[in-house]
Protein backbone atom coordinates (compact mmCIF):
# COMPACT_ATOMS: atom_id res chain seq x y z
CA UNK A 1 0.00 0.00 0.00
CA UNK A 2 2.86 2.40 0.77
CA UNK A 3 5.38 1.63 -2.06
CA UNK A 4 4.61 4.79 -3.76
CA UNK A 5 4.52 6.96 -0.54
CA UNK A 6 7.60 8.79 0.36
CA UNK A 7 8.67 8.55 3.85
CA UNK A 8 9.50 11.55 6.01
CA UNK A 9 12.87 11.10 6.36
CA UNK A 10 12.99 9.83 2.43
CA UNK A 11 10.97 13.49 1.56
CA UNK A 12 13.48 15.13 3.91
CA UNK A 13 16.59 13.28 2.45
CA UNK A 14 15.04 14.47 -1.39
CA UNK A 15 14.28 18.40 -0.39
CA UNK A 16 17.86 18.46 0.70
CA UNK A 17 19.35 17.16 -2.89
CA UNK A 18 17.60 20.46 -4.32
CA UNK A 19 20.08 22.32 -2.36
CA UNK A 20 23.68 21.42 -3.55
CA UNK A 21 25.36 23.11 -0.06
CA UNK A 22 22.52 21.55 2.27
CA UNK A 23 24.50 19.64 5.16
CA UNK A 24 21.73 17.34 6.26
CA UNK A 25 21.88 18.93 9.72
CA UNK A 26 17.41 20.13 9.30
CA UNK A 27 16.52 16.69 7.63
CA UNK A 28 18.43 14.84 10.68
CA UNK A 29 16.57 17.37 13.04
CA UNK A 30 13.29 16.47 11.41
CA UNK A 31 14.25 13.07 12.01
CA UNK A 32 14.92 13.38 15.16
CA UNK A 33 11.67 15.31 15.85
CA UNK A 34 9.57 12.21 14.25
CA UNK A 35 10.84 9.83 16.80
CA UNK A 36 10.14 12.11 20.08
CA UNK A 37 6.65 12.14 18.05
CA UNK A 38 6.11 8.50 17.64
CA UNK A 39 7.61 7.96 21.62
CA UNK A 40 5.02 10.86 22.16
CA UNK A 41 2.25 9.25 20.29
CA UNK A 42 2.56 5.50 22.10
CA UNK A 43 2.16 7.20 25.30
CA UNK A 44 -0.84 8.75 24.31
CA UNK A 45 -2.47 5.91 22.82
CA UNK A 46 -1.71 3.90 26.28
CA UNK A 47 -1.55 7.06 28.71
CA UNK A 48 -5.30 5.73 30.71
CA UNK A 49 -3.25 2.66 31.40
CA UNK A 50 0.27 3.61 32.05
CA UNK A 51 -1.15 6.25 34.72
CA UNK A 52 -0.04 9.13 32.84
CA UNK A 53 -3.29 11.17 32.38
CA UNK A 54 -3.87 13.91 35.15
CA UNK A 55 -1.89 16.53 36.60
CA UNK A 56 1.92 15.70 37.58
CA UNK A 57 1.60 18.21 40.50
CA UNK A 58 3.76 20.66 39.77
CA UNK A 59 3.06 24.32 38.10
CA UNK A 60 4.87 25.81 35.02
CA UNK A 61 6.49 28.41 34.20
CA UNK A 62 3.35 29.78 32.71
CA UNK A 63 1.47 29.27 36.67
CA UNK A 64 -0.69 26.20 34.88
CA UNK A 65 -0.59 22.90 36.52
CA UNK A 66 1.84 20.51 34.77
CA UNK A 67 -0.09 16.79 33.49
CA UNK A 68 2.15 13.92 33.45
CA UNK A 69 2.34 13.98 29.62
CA UNK A 70 3.52 17.55 29.23
CA UNK A 71 6.74 16.16 31.23
CA UNK A 72 7.12 13.15 29.59
CA UNK A 73 6.77 14.72 25.66
CA UNK A 74 9.18 17.64 27.56
CA UNK A 75 11.88 14.79 28.19
CA UNK A 76 11.07 12.97 25.08
CA UNK A 77 11.84 15.66 22.64
CA UNK A 78 15.09 17.15 24.87
CA UNK A 79 16.66 13.92 24.94
CA UNK A 80 16.04 13.12 21.26
CA UNK A 81 17.56 16.76 20.16
CA UNK A 82 20.21 16.64 23.00
CA UNK A 83 21.47 13.20 21.92
CA UNK A 84 21.77 14.12 18.28
CA UNK A 85 24.19 16.86 16.69
CA UNK A 86 22.02 18.76 14.93
CA UNK A 87 20.19 21.19 17.70
CA UNK A 88 22.55 23.35 19.81
CA UNK A 89 19.67 24.13 22.56
CA UNK A 90 15.83 24.13 23.00
CA UNK A 91 13.49 26.48 24.78
CA UNK A 92 10.07 24.84 25.61
CA UNK A 93 6.90 25.64 27.81
CA UNK A 94 7.53 23.61 30.53
CA UNK A 95 11.22 24.74 31.20
CA UNK A 96 11.77 28.56 32.66
CA UNK A 97 15.31 29.08 31.19
CA UNK A 98 16.89 28.02 27.79
CA UNK A 99 18.05 24.59 27.75
CA UNK A 100 22.11 24.91 25.41
CA UNK A 101 23.29 21.84 25.20
CA UNK A 102 26.62 22.77 25.19
CA UNK A 103 28.95 20.14 24.08
CA UNK A 104 31.42 20.14 21.38
CA UNK A 105 28.94 18.66 18.85
CA UNK A 106 26.04 20.78 19.75
CA UNK A 107 28.23 24.07 19.97
CA UNK A 108 29.11 23.17 16.39
CA UNK A 109 25.08 22.92 15.07
CA UNK A 110 23.40 25.39 13.39
CA UNK A 111 19.80 25.34 14.16
CA UNK A 112 17.94 26.15 17.76
CA UNK A 113 14.32 24.58 18.53
CA UNK A 114 11.23 25.87 20.10
CA UNK A 115 8.92 23.79 21.82
CA UNK A 116 5.28 23.21 22.93
CA UNK A 117 5.39 19.55 24.27
CA UNK A 118 2.18 18.95 24.63
CA UNK A 119 -0.36 21.30 23.50
CA UNK A 120 -4.46 21.49 24.64
CA UNK A 121 -2.73 19.30 27.58
CA UNK A 122 -6.52 20.38 29.44
CA UNK A 123 -7.71 16.99 27.14
CA UNK A 124 -5.17 14.58 28.02
CA UNK A 125 -7.57 13.03 31.00
CA UNK A 126 -10.67 12.89 28.69
CA UNK A 127 -8.96 11.37 25.51
CA UNK A 128 -9.57 14.27 22.82
CA UNK A 129 -7.18 15.52 20.34
CA UNK A 130 -4.24 16.88 21.48
CA UNK A 131 -0.46 18.51 19.71
CA UNK A 132 2.79 19.21 19.75
CA UNK A 133 4.22 21.92 18.43
CA UNK A 134 7.87 22.75 17.25
CA UNK A 135 9.88 25.76 15.25
CA UNK A 136 13.19 25.99 14.33
CA UNK A 137 15.46 28.94 13.84
CA UNK A 138 19.01 28.82 12.54
CA UNK A 139 21.66 30.49 15.07
CA UNK A 140 22.47 34.06 15.21
CA UNK A 141 25.37 33.64 17.25
CA UNK A 142 29.23 31.90 16.89
CA UNK A 143 29.29 28.64 15.87
CA UNK A 144 31.26 26.84 18.41
CA UNK A 145 30.04 28.92 21.40
CA UNK A 146 27.05 27.72 23.02
CA UNK A 147 23.47 28.70 22.03
CA UNK A 148 22.30 32.13 23.68
CA UNK A 149 18.92 33.97 23.76
CA UNK A 150 19.87 36.18 20.65
CA UNK A 151 19.10 32.82 19.15
CA UNK A 152 15.66 32.31 20.72
CA UNK A 153 14.31 35.69 20.88
CA UNK A 154 14.46 36.07 16.83
CA UNK A 155 10.96 37.47 14.58
CA UNK A 156 9.14 34.71 13.42
CA UNK A 157 9.86 35.46 10.25
CA UNK A 158 12.97 33.94 10.60
CA UNK A 159 12.28 30.23 11.19
CA UNK A 160 13.84 28.00 8.69
CA UNK A 161 10.95 25.52 9.73
CA UNK A 162 8.01 24.69 12.11
CA UNK A 163 5.91 22.10 12.13
CA UNK A 164 3.34 20.35 14.68
CA UNK A 165 2.43 16.80 15.49
CA UNK A 166 -1.62 15.99 15.99
CA UNK A 167 -2.74 13.14 18.09
CA UNK A 168 -5.79 12.55 16.50
CA UNK A 169 -7.78 9.49 14.99
CA UNK A 170 -4.42 9.52 13.00
CA UNK A 171 -1.22 11.15 14.63
CA UNK A 172 -0.40 13.43 11.66
CA UNK A 173 3.09 15.45 11.74
CA UNK A 174 2.89 18.50 9.34
CA UNK A 175 5.89 20.79 8.92
CA UNK A 176 6.31 23.82 6.55
CA UNK A 177 9.47 25.07 5.08
CA UNK A 178 9.46 28.43 2.95
CA UNK A 179 8.99 25.86 0.18
CA UNK A 180 5.83 24.24 1.06
CA UNK A 181 3.68 22.81 3.82
CA UNK A 182 3.40 18.76 3.94
CA UNK A 183 1.68 16.48 6.17
CA UNK A 184 2.73 13.20 6.71
CA UNK A 185 0.59 10.12 8.72
CA UNK A 186 1.86 7.75 10.85
CA UNK A 187 1.65 3.95 9.85
CA UNK A 188 1.80 2.73 13.66
CA UNK A 189 1.82 -1.10 12.42
CA UNK A 190 5.31 0.46 10.67
CA UNK A 191 6.25 2.75 12.89
CA UNK A 192 6.93 5.63 9.81
CA UNK A 193 5.04 8.46 8.75
CA UNK A 194 4.18 8.64 5.15
CA UNK A 195 3.63 12.09 3.01
CA UNK A 196 -0.29 11.71 2.77
CA UNK A 197 -0.80 15.49 2.20
CA UNK A 198 2.10 16.97 -0.29
CA UNK A 199 1.53 20.79 -0.91
CA UNK A 200 -1.12 21.29 2.01
CA UNK A 201 -2.60 24.95 0.59
CA UNK A 202 -5.68 26.50 2.95
CA UNK A 203 -8.91 27.74 1.22
CA UNK A 204 -8.62 31.40 0.68
CA UNK A 205 -12.15 30.98 2.71
CA UNK A 206 -14.06 28.62 5.16
CA UNK A 207 -17.17 28.03 7.26
CA UNK A 208 -15.74 27.66 10.74
CA UNK A 209 -14.79 29.88 13.39
CA UNK A 210 -13.00 28.84 16.54
CA UNK A 211 -12.95 31.01 19.33
CA UNK A 212 -13.69 30.67 23.44
CA UNK A 213 -16.97 32.31 23.90
CA UNK A 214 -16.76 32.21 27.65
CA UNK A 215 -15.11 35.12 26.17
CA UNK A 216 -17.45 36.94 24.67
CA UNK A 217 -18.10 39.38 27.34
CA UNK A 218 -13.99 40.18 28.11
CA UNK A 219 -12.80 41.31 24.44
CA UNK A 220 -13.02 44.51 22.88
CA UNK A 221 -16.33 45.78 21.14
CA UNK A 222 -14.09 45.05 17.77
CA UNK A 223 -13.98 41.34 18.65
CA UNK A 224 -17.34 41.03 19.49
CA UNK A 225 -18.12 42.80 16.51
CA UNK A 226 -16.48 40.33 14.56
CA UNK A 227 -18.31 36.97 16.43
CA UNK A 228 -21.55 39.00 16.25
CA UNK A 229 -20.48 38.78 11.94
CA UNK A 230 -19.84 35.04 12.19
CA UNK A 231 -22.84 34.07 13.64
CA UNK A 232 -24.68 36.52 11.54
CA UNK A 233 -27.07 35.56 8.61
CA UNK A 234 -27.28 39.04 7.17
CA UNK A 235 -24.45 41.01 7.61
CA UNK A 236 -22.01 38.31 6.99
CA UNK A 237 -22.95 36.83 3.19
CA UNK A 238 -20.77 33.40 4.07
CA UNK A 239 -22.70 33.38 7.46
CA UNK A 240 -23.68 31.67 9.59
CA UNK A 241 -20.24 30.23 10.19
CA UNK A 242 -20.13 27.02 12.42
CA UNK A 243 -18.28 26.97 15.67
CA UNK A 244 -15.75 24.46 16.50
CA UNK A 245 -13.14 25.06 19.31
CA UNK A 246 -11.25 21.64 21.29
CA UNK A 247 -9.17 23.65 23.54
CA UNK A 248 -6.28 22.38 21.40
CA UNK A 249 -4.69 25.24 19.05
CA UNK A 250 -3.28 22.84 17.21
CA UNK A 251 -6.26 20.95 16.14
CA UNK A 252 -8.25 23.89 15.65
CA UNK A 253 -5.89 25.15 13.56
CA UNK A 254 -5.25 21.95 11.98
CA UNK A 255 -9.27 22.00 11.19
CA UNK A 256 -9.28 25.11 9.85
CA UNK A 257 -5.64 24.93 7.42
CA UNK A 258 -7.80 21.56 5.52
CA UNK A 259 -11.36 22.90 5.41
CA UNK A 260 -10.59 27.08 5.41
CA UNK A 261 -11.82 28.76 8.77
CA UNK A 262 -10.37 31.28 11.71
CA UNK A 263 -9.16 30.52 14.91
CA UNK A 264 -8.60 34.06 17.36
CA UNK A 265 -7.50 33.89 21.33
CA UNK A 266 -7.49 37.37 21.68
CA UNK A 267 -6.66 39.99 24.37
CA UNK A 268 -9.77 39.15 27.36
CA UNK A 269 -10.07 40.67 30.65
CA UNK A 270 -6.97 39.72 32.66
CA UNK A 271 -5.13 38.49 30.08
CA UNK A 272 -3.49 41.59 27.99
CA UNK A 273 -1.68 39.86 25.66
CA UNK A 274 -4.11 36.60 25.40
CA UNK A 275 -3.25 33.09 26.12
CA UNK A 276 -1.20 31.81 23.22
CA UNK A 277 2.80 32.00 23.74
CA UNK A 278 4.34 34.26 20.54
CA UNK A 279 7.83 32.31 20.48
CA UNK A 280 6.18 28.65 20.13
CA UNK A 281 2.74 28.76 19.72
CA UNK A 282 1.95 31.42 17.05
CA UNK A 283 4.75 32.01 15.46
CA UNK A 284 5.10 28.17 14.21
CA UNK A 285 1.55 27.90 13.43
CA UNK A 286 1.38 31.62 11.79
CA UNK A 287 4.59 30.43 9.59
CA UNK A 288 2.89 26.98 8.61
CA UNK A 289 -0.78 28.85 7.94
CA UNK A 290 1.08 31.69 5.65
CA UNK A 291 3.46 29.21 3.65
CA UNK A 292 -0.24 27.48 2.78
CA UNK A 293 -1.46 30.46 1.32
CA UNK A 294 -3.47 32.00 5.19
CA UNK A 295 -2.42 35.23 7.48
CA UNK A 296 -2.04 35.40 11.20
CA UNK A 297 -2.06 38.60 13.07
CA UNK A 298 -1.69 39.68 16.75
CA UNK A 299 -4.87 41.93 16.04
CA UNK A 300 -2.87 44.77 13.81
CA UNK A 301 0.59 43.33 13.43
CA UNK A 302 1.88 40.12 11.69
CA UNK A 303 2.77 37.53 13.79
CA UNK A 304 6.28 36.77 12.09
CA UNK A 305 7.14 41.06 12.16
CA UNK A 306 7.20 40.67 15.95
CA UNK A 307 10.46 41.35 17.84
CA UNK A 308 10.03 38.62 20.91
CA UNK A 309 11.49 40.05 24.27
CA UNK A 310 11.34 37.26 26.28
CA UNK A 311 11.31 33.74 25.19
CA UNK A 312 7.93 32.75 27.50
CA UNK A 313 6.08 36.38 26.37
CA UNK A 314 1.85 36.20 24.96
CA UNK A 315 0.30 37.69 22.10
CA UNK A 316 -3.22 37.65 20.98
CA UNK A 317 -3.28 35.86 17.91
CA UNK A 318 -5.75 35.90 14.80
CA UNK A 319 -4.97 32.75 12.27
CA UNK A 320 -6.59 31.29 9.50
CA UNK A 321 -7.92 32.23 5.67
CA UNK A 322 -7.11 35.05 4.24
CA UNK A 323 -10.86 36.26 2.98
CA UNK A 324 -11.42 35.56 6.83
CA UNK A 325 -8.40 37.70 7.97
CA UNK A 326 -9.85 40.39 5.13
CA UNK A 327 -12.88 40.76 6.98
CA UNK A 328 -11.54 40.48 10.71
CA UNK A 329 -9.28 43.34 9.69
CA UNK A 330 -12.03 45.48 8.62
CA UNK A 331 -13.66 45.04 12.29
CA UNK A 332 -9.95 45.66 13.72
CA UNK A 333 -9.39 48.84 12.00
P1 LIG B 1 -1.27 24.40 26.43
O1 LIG B 1 -1.95 23.09 26.65
O2 LIG B 1 0.06 24.26 25.74
O3 LIG B 1 -1.19 25.24 27.68
O4 LIG B 1 -2.12 25.26 25.37
C1 LIG B 1 -3.52 25.30 25.42
C2 LIG B 1 -3.95 26.54 24.72
C3 LIG B 1 -4.45 26.34 23.30
O5 LIG B 1 -4.05 25.21 22.65
C4 LIG B 1 -5.93 26.40 23.41
O6 LIG B 1 -6.50 26.89 22.24
C5 LIG B 1 -6.14 27.29 24.59
O7 LIG B 1 -5.04 27.05 25.43
C6 LIG B 1 -7.42 27.02 25.36
O8 LIG B 1 -7.58 28.00 26.33
P2 LIG B 1 -9.02 28.42 26.90
O9 LIG B 1 -9.46 27.29 27.79
O10 LIG B 1 -8.76 29.69 27.66
O11 LIG B 1 -9.95 28.64 25.74
MN1 LIG C 1 -0.03 25.15 23.93
MN1 LIG D 1 1.77 22.99 26.33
Amino acid sequence: MFNNLLTLDEFTIQQLRLFPHATGELSGLLRGIGLAAKQVNVEVNKSALADILGAAGGVNVQGEVVQKLDVFANNAFINVLRSGINCAGIVSEENEELVVFDDIKSNQSKYVVLLDPIDGSGNIDINITIGSIFSIYRRVSELGKPATASDFLQPGVKQVAAGYIIYGSSTMLVYATKRGVNGFTLDTAIGEFYLSHPGMKTPDHGQYYSFDNCYYHQVDTKVKDYVDFCMSTTSNKNGPYSNRYYGCMVADVHRNLLKGGIFFYPQVTGKPNGKLRLCYECNPMAFITEVAGGRATDGSRRILDIQPQHIHQRSPLFIGSKEMMDDLERFMR
